[in-house]
């Protein structure tokens, strides 16, 4: 089989994207720009990419290291200029070239593998990637003759008003036989020319030489969207919002509103799970099948059990038992943990805890740094006080034990099995298993002279 390499143009300065940072580096549902197109080309068998960058190229190569290799174009005097600069890494390689923008996210691997394998059948040294769209803007126009074959490519901007009309449109994504291009790249300008030198170029000249330019259009146009603002990046985040939840919903996940569900590639969810509106699902998040999460919750590199349900909640680094019920309005944050049958209820925090089986903390509860065993009940508005101002220390809370409602637990404290609290008790000693701690009750009941009056007297 012949050799294939990718060229990638990443040099262009994102004037529209008004920022800091490279374009390509934004992410776009939780993954910069450009992992999407280098995912692409690995997908499709390309065994090295060569990125041309210029603009905040530190930042770039930074990000991305020893992936790709990398060709400094110091000044963006056009497309074809770009892909000179590359050349010199391709000294001795014979095999195909294709040549794509970092900032064509939607690009997929499918479309690229059939481009790679059609261009192969035509046996044309060079071939064009098209898309046919409804509003081709600012586009280079594809001008095909009266049998159909590629004339040529023209900018918008050098177009005539009926070749504006076409709506036929370059994707900027190209395959060329590296003799070839290697040939026919000194025909379409000098490193020094006054004005950009335009890669398109390439096609028409083709032409004038003999040489039959093949050309496909994408399957779907949307594939071809060129980010180069934060509002082209909102329309192809839609897009592979789309695709996530379309695979997800085919593996057997509802999602009773697509629209306004946000997951990420990297979630895992299991079948007959229900994902309710307004849920953004991130990072390395697993969830297993017959949970039903949302509305409203915001979930990322967690792990929920099958069976469980999750309402309202955020939980960050958390790893929810089978069959919990969580929320609404519950925080779990890094280094939770719960067993099977575990309830954690409305207004509860959790932090860096495990928790036991078929253990509740049912309401307003702080619970950090703290062992908790099995079948226990946290009464509400129970604290661990896990914080002295310098340090953190931890509460044991062993299996059967109930805590009164209202019971600030002082860390470093340990409840012994079976031990309970009194409601408002403050712990700041260990309980023995099986023993009671009440705490500090109201002590007198006085008849109010006049309801006005301070009452804590
Ligand atoms: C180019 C094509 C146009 C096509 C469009 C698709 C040319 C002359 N025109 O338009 O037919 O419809 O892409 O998006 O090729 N870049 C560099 N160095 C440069 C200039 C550009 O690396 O000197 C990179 C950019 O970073 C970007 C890509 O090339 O990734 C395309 O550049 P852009 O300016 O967006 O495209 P146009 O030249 O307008
Ligand atoms: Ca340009």
């Amino acid at each position: 089989m012949k050799h294939l390499k990718a060229i990638m143009l990443a040099a262009g300065k994102s004037k529209r994207m008004k920022t800091k940072t490279p374009k390509i580096l934004h992410p776009i549902m939780g993954k910069p720009m450009i992992d999407y197109v280098l995912d692409s080309c690995d997908a499709a068998g390309i065994e090295e990419v060569i990125l041309v960058v210029g603009h905040e190229r530190e930042k770039v190569m930074d990000y991305l290291e020893e992936r790709v290799k990398y060709a400094l174009q110091e000044e963006q005097m056009g497309t074809g200029h770009a892909v000179m600069q590359a050349m010199p890494l391709l000294e001795d390689f014979s095999g195909d070239v294709i040549i794509l923008c970092g900032d064509m996210p939607l690009l997929s691997p499918d479309t690229l593998a059939v481009f790679i394998n059609q261009h192969r059948k035509s046996e044309s040294r060079v071939s064009l990637l098209t898309a046919i769209m409804g509003d081709p803007g600012k586009l280079g126009r594809i001008v095909r003759n009266k049998d159909g074959s590629v004339e040529k490519i023209v900018e918008a901007v050098d177009a005539t008003p009926d070749e504006l009309k076409i709506n036929e449109v370059n994707t900027g994504t190209y395959i060329f036989d590296a003799d070839y291009l290697r040939e026919i790249l000194p025909a379409i300008g000098l490193p020094n020319a006054q004005k950009e030198i335009y890669l398109t170029d390439t096609i028409l000249i083709s032409r004038e030489v003999g040489e039959k330019v093949f050309a496909m259009s994408c399957p779907d146009y949307r594939e071809s969207l060129g980010v180069n603002s934060r509002a082209d990046m909102a329309k192809a985040s839609k897009v592979i919002r789309e695709r996530i939840n379309h695979d997800l919903m085919m593996s057997g996940v509802t999602i009773y509103d697509p629209d306004n569900t946000y997951i990420e590639k990297t979630v895992e969810i299991g079948n007959d799970t229900v994902i309710l509106p307004g849920c953004m699902i991130m990072g390395k998040t697993a969830i297993g099948s017959d949970c039903v999460i949302g509305p409203n919750s915001r979930i990322s590199n967690s792990k929920i059990a099958r069976g469980s349900t999750v309402v309202e909640s955020v939980l960050n680094e958390a790893e929810v038992g089978e069959e919990n019920s969580i929320g609404p309005f519950a925080h779990m944050r890094p280094g939770s943990k719960t067993d099977k049958l575990v309830k954690v209820g409305n207004f509860v925090e959790i932090k860096k805890s495990t928790i036991g089986e078929d253990t509740k903390i049912s309401h307003l509860s702080y619970v950090g740094d703290a062992t908790i065993g099995k079948h226990v009940n946290i009464g509400a508005g129970t604290i661990t006080c896990n914080y002295d101002g310098e340090r953190k220390h931890p509460t044991s809370i062993r299996d059967n034990v109930f805590i009164g409602s209202n019971t600030s637990l002082i860390a470093p404290v340990v409840l012994g099995e079976g031990a309970r609290t009194g409601a408002g008790a403050v712990i700041r000693k260990d309980v023995p298993d099986w023993t009671l701690a009440v705490g500090r009750p109201a002590r007198n009941i006085k008849k109010l002279e006049n309801p006005d009056d301070e009452i804590m007297k």
